[in-house]
């Protein structure tokens, strides 16, 4: 190898670090973000508050979106004048079901299948949406 071809691949592997070093901070700053406790959604009554955004998301995408074959706004109701979508809201009755079918899920996991401390979005759920549901909103119903 020259000289000059050394230098090369040396400058190389130094811009691959400075590009690793970079993500490996960005992603530090996201999980930073992603565990801090606190208000960051405003409306939770059976999640727990302090939620990470990472869990909450997969619940809402794999459980509840996947695992009754619908969209967000199935549940969610649409912000005053606008197209996008008010998480908060509990305007549309579906989502107040939602809840309560997450309560009776929980009940399940524990009475019945001897759970002792149940997490909606836990992968040691006996029972979950997608027991009952899989892909369908209104299950046994169609
Ligand atoms: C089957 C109904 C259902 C579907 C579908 C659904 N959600 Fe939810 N979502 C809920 C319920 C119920 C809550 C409140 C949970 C609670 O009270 O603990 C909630 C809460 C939330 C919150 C927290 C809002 C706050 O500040 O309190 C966000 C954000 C959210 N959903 C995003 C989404 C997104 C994004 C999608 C689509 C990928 C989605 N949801 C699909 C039922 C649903
Ligand atoms: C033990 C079975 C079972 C489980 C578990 C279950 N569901 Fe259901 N759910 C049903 C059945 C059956 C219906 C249909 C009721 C009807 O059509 O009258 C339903 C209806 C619903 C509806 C109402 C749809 C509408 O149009 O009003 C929502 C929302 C819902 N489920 C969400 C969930 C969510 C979210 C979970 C998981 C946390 C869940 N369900 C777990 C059986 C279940």
């Amino acid at each position: 190898m020259t000289i000059k071809k050394k230098y090369i691949a040396i400058a190389g592997i130094g811009l691959m670090i400075t590009a690793g070093v970079m993500v490996t901070a960005g992603v530090a700053a996201n999980i930073a973000v992603d565990t801090q406790p606190g208000a960051q959604y405003k409306n939770l009554k059976v999640l727990p508050k302090n939620i990470s955004s990472k869990d909450l998301s997969k619940i809402m995408v794999d459980d509840f979106g996947d695992g009754l074959g619908v969209s967000c706004n199935f549940c969610h109701a649409k912000e005053n004048n606008s197209d996008r979508l008010d998480y908060a809201s509990d305007a549309k009755p579906e989502k107040e079901m939602a809840r309560s079918m997450m309560r009776m899920t929980l009940k399940l996991n524990k009475k019945f299948f001897h759970m002792p401390h149940p997490l909606i979005g836990s992968a040691s759920m006996t029972i979950t949406c997608v027991t009952c549901h899989n892909g369908l909103p209104h299950p046994g119903n169609e």
